[in-house]
């Protein structure tokens, strides 16, 4: 699988690996480093670029501790449940829709307790572990609680998702930014879920970064102002009748989805189309993209309308980015939990705004990337590498003197040192210079720079394109517009 071979460079060369390693660690947590951060830095830079500064969204840090009342509120701590059942033998928990749809390939999504139960039951099932019996489902509350102030602790949880501070900060945000509808505030920040079962490197995790928008626009004007930039397109969706019908997605254009009412407005519409388009730009084949529109039973209890994007991974699709119209449903629960009036003036009517969402999954989406763009040793050459979109490479160039003697890494140092004030670079003088390249390779940097005999003599290095592998000179002082060709900037 790509996904064990993908894990182990990630493991090797420290790019993500488990938390708290030292002491065994705890599924579900992993640590980013230097390698990796990098990459999910430059991610988050270019879906800034991509879906927030174009269009004026402003962006704010909320608190990752919330207090119980916005879960009440929002409706967390009442339905943001998950079914388990526990063997009764060897003690595992398992979550007990998985386990039926594994074992039966049964639908059971928004089934209750008592409905898991007799499937369990009906069809004698047992635990895949050690064959025990399994209790009774019940629901398990995803939240991580804690408790605030030494004494009488205050309950509270980690916010499960980032939407909640934008919800409850709206208020506010919207008087001081001097805000009229439409209006988007994001957040891109860590959320937290007490995962019954944390699985598959990054696809599931117990603290995990999102990146998430709300619009809130006005229900009786819902037009999206940018829609123009999109209602040519065509974006594979998989509606619900195909669902149904065992049919794939087929490529529908967005303007003719909304005027059908598939895509409930355009907000939503714009967002599928500007997802498709980056998320191609992120290297992932477009066959194996599609938006699908969640079946009723699904939809969370928030939202009148859910389309995940979904990717086509060696392991199945999985929802890449939720795209929930939330109404105002949080904005209401909200006003009538705390008692404020959060509607706003339009022209002299008071308005409690709708909101349209997407939240993407950061690491999720890195880990689709990292998959995507892997090539297996034996592919075009003897070792592994990273096809990355140069955007998201760690490192813009690799400097390297061909050996370390002779005055090159001197050199190389000094030509390093130059570069480093204009780009992201990576000197390394140990070991043969074809390991070098292949260890480069393998993290996906771009552009190797090579010191040799003749840059001693007449001011020219080798510039290798990781793609190509081909290699040319420069003059050194023509190197960073070199680089800058191979990165595209
Ligand atoms: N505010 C809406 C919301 O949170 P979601 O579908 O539950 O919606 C959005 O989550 C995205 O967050 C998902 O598409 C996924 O990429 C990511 N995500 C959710 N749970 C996750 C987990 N346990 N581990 C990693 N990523 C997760």
């Amino acid at each position: 699988m790509r996904l064990e071979k993908v894990q182990e460079v990630c493991l090797r060369r420290g790019i993500i690996f488990p938390s708290a390693e030292i002491y065994g660690s705890v599924a579900g947590f992993y640590e980013w480093g230097p390698i990796g951060f990098s990459i999910k830095k430059k991610f988050i830079e270019a879906w800034r670029d991509f879906f927030i500064k174009p269009y004026g969204f402003y962006e704010i840090e909320g608190s990752l501790v919330l207090p119980e009342k916005v879960f009440e509120a929002s409706g967390h701590l009442k339905g943001f449940v998950d079914p388990i059942t526990q063997c009764e033998n060897c003690k595992t928990i398992h979550r007990a829709d998985h386990l039926i749809e594994e074992c039966t390939k049964m639908f059971v999504e928004g089934k209750s307790e008592e409905e898991l139960t007799e499937i369990i039951r009906e069809k004698g099932l047992k635990c895949p572990r050690c064959g025990g019996n399994l209790s009774e489902v019940r629901m398990f509350n995803l939240m991580l609680k804690t408790e605030i102030s030494p004494v009488g602790g205050i309950p509270a949880y980690l916010r499960p998702e980032t939407a909640q501070n934008i919800f409850t900060s709206f208020s506010r945000i919207f008087k001081a930014m001097r805000g009229k509808l439409p209006f988007g505030i994001a957040q891109i920040g860590k959320s937290f879920r007490n995962e019954i079962s944390p699985r598959r490197f990054l696809i599931r995790l117990r603290e995990f970064h999102q990146a998430e928008i709300e619009v809130f626009f006005d229900p009786d004007n819902p037009e999206c102002p940018f829609f123009h930039e999109v209602e040519e397109k065509d974006i594979p969706l998989l509606t619900r009748e195909a669902q149904k019908e065992g049919k794939e997605a087929s490529m529908i254009n967005v303007k003719e989805a909304v005027e059908t009412g598939l895509i409930p407005n355009e907000w939503l519409g714009f967002f599928l189309a500007k997802e498709f388009e980056f998320y191609t730009k992120l290297g992932i084949p477009p066959e194996c993209l599609r938006f699908r529109h969640m079946l009723p039973e699904e939809t969370p209890h928030y939202s009148k309308g859910n389309f995940d994007l979904e990717i086509k991974f060696d392991f199945g699709w999985k929802e890449v980015v939720g795209n929930a119209y939330r109404t105002d449903y949080d904005l209401r629960r909200h006003s009538e939990f705390s008692k404020k009036d959060l509607s706003v003036d339009v022209n002299g009517k008071k308005v409690l705004p709708h909101v349209v969402e997407p939240s993407f999954g950061i690491d999720r989406t890195i880990l689709a990337v990292l998959l995507f763009s892997f090539r297996e040793k034996g592919y075009d050459r003897d070792w592994n590498w990273m096809k990355l979109p140069n955007f998201l490479a760690p490192f813009h160039a690799a400097v390297f003197p061909l050996v370390s003697k002779d005055g090159l890494p001197e050199k190389a140092r000094e030509i390093f040192e130059v570069l480093k004030k204009e780009l992201e670079v990576f000197y390394d003088e140990k070991g043969s210079i074809g390991k070098r390249y292949a260890r480069a390779d393998e993290i996906g940097i771009p552009a190797c720079v090579t010191i040799d005999y003749q840059t001693m003599e007449d001011e020219t290095v080798t510039i290798r394109d990781r793609d190509t592998k081909q290699q040319k000179r420069v003059k050194i002082e023509k190197l960073v517009e070199e680089i800058r060709k191979i990165i595209s900037y």
